[in-house]
């Protein structure tokens, strides 16, 4: 079946006002249309085949990272995919571990009864064997559970997050990415920290202290990263068409993501600096932002001449990009740190100071 192309760009203009949550209960829009449920199945199917695989993508990314890292989940366990829609989360998370862990049970949790047979259909035609419950809130697991987010938060009011924080604060582990805007971002920290005295951080971050961009300097930083998009994005006629028709880059998928489980040793500490979205790279040099494990955010540059290694790194970075050395580097903090000045704080003062003369460039 064609995507419904004018549906989904209906649906994405919803998704993209910022600031605004969507018109309620969207998949059922077709319905309250007179349309009839078979094009409310069309929009779902539209969806999952286009805007959800791109999600996918992301879920693609940041899995793969917990995967390199020794990131597991518990050996048996409840999963939950809250905000369902299509079950992207779901069956991406299950491509990648699913054959590493029992589960005991995954829940579907969606406040459009459309969305979840969908997904529920979905799950039973590609994971048949794995057992799928459809519940309302208050038969979800009470604790232990592993949960599943994705792009639901800005859809989600004060209130409705305030019972979503409660509840996840009973559970095993959190896995959660959104779209990478400067909104979501630091709706995201502000989830962290209302999140982290009851869980580890593993991920995307390189310490457990508060995020360096709660701090009022730093707002204008946000933490974001870019998901590869896969072969087929470029080489086959369905995503030429996809693009054409919804405006939409698959070169760069931005994500921003949130990582927390209740054991203390569910994936390894990632050894350096992480880079936050994309470098700015000159001919001459490449400056960075980048997140350090002594809970501090820097700004970091570095000559293509002097150190063409890390520069091309930060020209051509990997999904989690961390950049070694100790932090904040010193006398003592590696051969490339100690020939360079440290890295200057980011924000405005740190621009000030090295336009003040500084000649040579910080590096990590
Ligand atoms: C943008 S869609 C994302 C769907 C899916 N998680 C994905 O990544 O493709 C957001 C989903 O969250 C659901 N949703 C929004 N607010 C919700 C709430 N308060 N309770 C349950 N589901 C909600 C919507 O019905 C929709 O299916």
């Amino acid at each position: 079946m064609a995507p419904d192309w004018q549906a989904l760009r209906q649906l994405r203009q919803g998704f993209l006002q910022e600031g605004e949550l969507p018109a309620r209960a969207y998949w059922e829009g077709p319905l309250r249309a007179g349309r009839g449920e078979e094009a409310a199945r069309r929009l779902l199917a539209s969806y999952d085949a286009t805007l959800a695989q791109r999600i996918g993508w992301k879920w693609d990314a940041v899995l793969h990272e917990l995967r390199a890292r020794g990131w597991s989940p518990p050996p048996a366990v409840a999963v939950v995919d809250w905000g369902c829609g299509t079950a992207v989360a779901a069956r991406r998370f299950l491509h990648h571990f699913g054959a590493c862990c029992h589960i005991t049970g995954l829940f579907l949790y969606d406040r459009s009864p459309l969305a979840v047979q969908f997904a529920r259909a979905q799950l039973a035609r590609e994971w048949p064997e794995v057992p799928v419950v459809v519940a309302p809130a208050e038969r979800l697991p009470h604790q232990q559970a592993l949960v599943l987010l994705s792009h639901v938060l800005g859809e989600l009011d004060a209130s409705q997050l305030r019972r979503l924080l409660a509840w996840l604060r009973l559970q095993q582990a959190v896995l959660w990415v959104e779209a990478g805007t400067h909104a979501l971002s630091h709706r995201l920290v502000a989830v962290r920290e209302q999140l982290r005295s009851h869980f580890h951080v593993v991920a995307p971050c390189p310490h457990q202290a508060a995020c360096p961009l709660l701090q009022p300097p730093h707002a204008r930083h946000w933490c974001h990263h870019f998901a590869p998009s896969p072969p087929e994005a470029f080489t086959t006629a369905f995503w030429a068409t996809c693009r054409r028709q919804l405006g939409i880059d698959l070169r760069r998928l931005p994500v921003s993501y949130l990582v927390l489980d209740k054991r203390p040793h569910g994936a390894q500490a990632p050894p350096g600096a992480r880079l936050l979205g994309a470098a700015r790279c000159s001919q001459v040099e490449a400056r960075a932002t980048v997140c350090a494990p002594d809970g501090q955010l820097y700004t970091v540059r570095v000559l293509k001449s002097t150190h063409p290694q890390l520069y091309r790194r930060l020209k051509h970075p990997g999904f989690a990009e961390f950049l070694e050395s100790t932090w904040p580097p010193g006398p003592t903090a590696g051969a490339a740190a100690a020939q360079t000045p440290p890295p200057v704080p980011g924000g405005e003062t740190g621009r000030r100071r090295r336009s003040r003369g500084r000649k040579r460039p910080a590096e990590p």
